[in-house]
């Protein structure tokens, strides 16, 4: 990487433009520019990169222009608003929002998955959702070897997922309750400190909520398969910022633990945490702040010969959010594709 690259990104006060600031600096991302993006709310305010403080702008037209790549994490809305816009105006928009992820002529990308699909992109690169990438990160390399026939994911999601004031409720109504006092929930729905519940997302007519069916359609379309059948249901739990998920895979024939626990110890991207003697498995706790997808847990599933059984954490964050989407901007940037093989055109 000897060229440097104009950069804008767009939410960057919030908790995954705050972790795409700080991998941009430690991964040493050749930057020409750098633009930060928010709302009108965040006028006036500056964050700290390399040693400066860069003001962070409103959202506009303008902000837009001599820009090479977006990294977009403002929300479903505000990518729809303004990824077209971005694009127009010559940049690639690597948008972490679900806007597009399932918009055909968008790719949508894990590095350690399908990095060359990337290739098709006509502007807008997709980051899917966080715990479909810390699933698919996993996944992926035992798929390659014996295709997957069904995955039943079972997710347990930190407060992360909700954004940077979701992270501050749960410290508050933590604290509020240990002195005694009520918790108040005003961006979760209930209070989440010292409880849990079933993923608020909107419910489909089956019961799913939405986060439940992007496990499944976005695991679909990074497989580049419809025939895994995918069920998941995704629970918020009072964890920070990492989450975790029980994962069965069935195969058609058996997959043996031994087997499967070789390759994921040398899968990109994942790194395995077993230790039987202590029960030390994958944790949130040590999964904050780590790039690598933590696997444990492996066994064989006992109500299915063609069963296998996994526990994984993962920095909600980083490898769900900030660091994939900065993987894509890397791959694009080494395999010289920021250039869109045609301009995408909002319907
Ligand atoms: P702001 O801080 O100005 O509200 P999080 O997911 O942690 O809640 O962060 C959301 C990010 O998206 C923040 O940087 C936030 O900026 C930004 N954002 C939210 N709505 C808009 C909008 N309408 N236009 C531009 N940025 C937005």
């Amino acid at each position: 990487m000897s060229k440097s690259y104009r950069l804008a990104i767009l939410g960057a006060t919030g908790a995954v433009g705050t972790e795409l600031l700080e991998l941009l600096e430690s991964r040493n991302f050749p930057i020409a520019d750098l633009k930060l993006l928010a709302s009108e709310r965040s006028a006036g305010r500056s964050l700290r990169f390399k040693g400066e403080n860069i003001p962070v702008e409103p959202v506009s037209d303008r902000a837009f222009e001599n820009v090479d790549i977006v990294l977009a994490s403002a929300g479903g809305s505000t990518s729809k608003a303004w990824a077209a816009v971005a694009v127009a105006k010559g940049a690639v928009v690597i948008d972490n929002s679900s806007a597009f992820r399932m918009n055909p002529e968008v790719p949508l990308i894990v590095p350690e998955v399908n990095p060359l699909a990337a290739a098709n992109h006509q502007g807008i690169i997709a980051n899917p959702n966080c715990t479909t990438i810390l699933m698919t990160v996993a996944v992926w390399p035992l798929h390659k070897v014996k295709p997957v026939q069904r995955i039943v994911a079972s997710t347990y999601q930190s407060a992360s997922g909700a954004g940077a004031r979701a992270m501050a409720e749960v410290k508050a109504q933590t604290s509020a309750i240990l002195q005694g006092q009520p918790p108040v929930a005003k961006v979760l729905p209930y209070p989440l400190a010292f409880n849990l519940f079933p993923h608020n997302s909107p419910l489909n007519d089956l019961g799913y909520c939405e986060e439940e069916m992007k496990m499944v359609n976005e695991t679909r379309k990074i497989f580049g398969t419809q025939q895994i059948r995918i069920t998941a249901t995704c629970i918020r739990v009072p964890v920070l910022r990492a989450h975790s998920e029980a994962i069965n895979l069935e195969f058609e024939t058996p997959f043996s633990a031994e087997e499967a626990r070789e390759i994921l110890n040398s899968s990109p991207g994942v790194k395995l945490v077993e230790d039987w003697k202590t029960n030390h498995f994958p944790m949130p706790i040590e999964a904050t702040g780590k790039d690598e997808v933590l696997v444990g847990r492996i066994r064989q599933d006992i109500s299915h010969p063609c069963g296998l059984e996994l526990w994984l954490c993962g920095d909600q964050i980083r490898k769900g959010a900030a660091l994939n989407a900065i993987q894509i901007a890397e791959l694009l940037v080494e395999k010289n594709l920021l250039q869109p093989s045609k301009a995408y055109v909002s319907s």
